[in-house]
């Protein structure tokens, strides 16, 4: 299930199950140094079966991957499943994730930096979300999704996956 080959193709065609409500959640050795991939409620329609969630077998809970073996790559790429974008997309610009809850955030937090605040000035109130399951910390630091988050997911598991 390597990024991008024939072989990861194949392989969802031949295991994937059910409808676009339906989460097919693979662990496989998925290379390219890559702890997980995910695609989108909005491309289901056009390619259903190769919809769902692939992680590192090692990422999962106790798996080799530290610090990213307590599982939260699995809550990551759902979160993609779901509709959510990184917290950093779109670095500091106000539109940025399309949640208004999450506050801009200008690249990737990697490791624990709490209290990172990268997109600082009056346009771009609040520190960073370290700790938002959707930005790219070690997984002992991930602990949430923002109530906009939530709201964002239930919208587009209604819109895009019959939930
Ligand atoms: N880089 C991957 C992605 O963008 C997953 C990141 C997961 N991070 C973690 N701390 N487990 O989908
Ligand atoms: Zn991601
Ligand atoms: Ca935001």
């Amino acid at each position: 299930m390597v990024s991008g080959t024939q072989a990861k193709s194949d392989a969802k065609t031949a295991l994937h199950v059910g409808g676009a409500n339906v989460l097919n959640f693979y662990t496989a050795n998925i290379g390219g140094g890559l702890l997980g991939w995910a695609t989108f409620p909005w491309s289901y329609s056009g390619a259903p079966t190769m919809d769902g969630v692939a992680c590192l077998y090692s990422s999962l809970p106790g798996g080799a991957a530290a610090p990213f073996n307590e599982g939260h790559t699995g809550t990551h790429e759902v979160g993609h499943w779901l509709g959510l974008y990184h917290t950093f997309q779109g670095g500091c610009a106000t539109t940025n994730d399309y949640v208004s809850d999450t506050p801009a955030e200008r690249s990737p937090a990697y490791g624990c930096p709490r209290g990172r605040n990268s997109c600082s000035g009056i346009a771009f109130p609040g520190k960073d979300s370290v700790n938002n399951f959707m930005n790219y910390a070690d997984d002992y630091c991930m602990s949430q999704f923002t109530a906009g988050q939530a709201s964002r997911m239930d919208s587009m598991a209604t819109l895009y996956r019959g939930l």
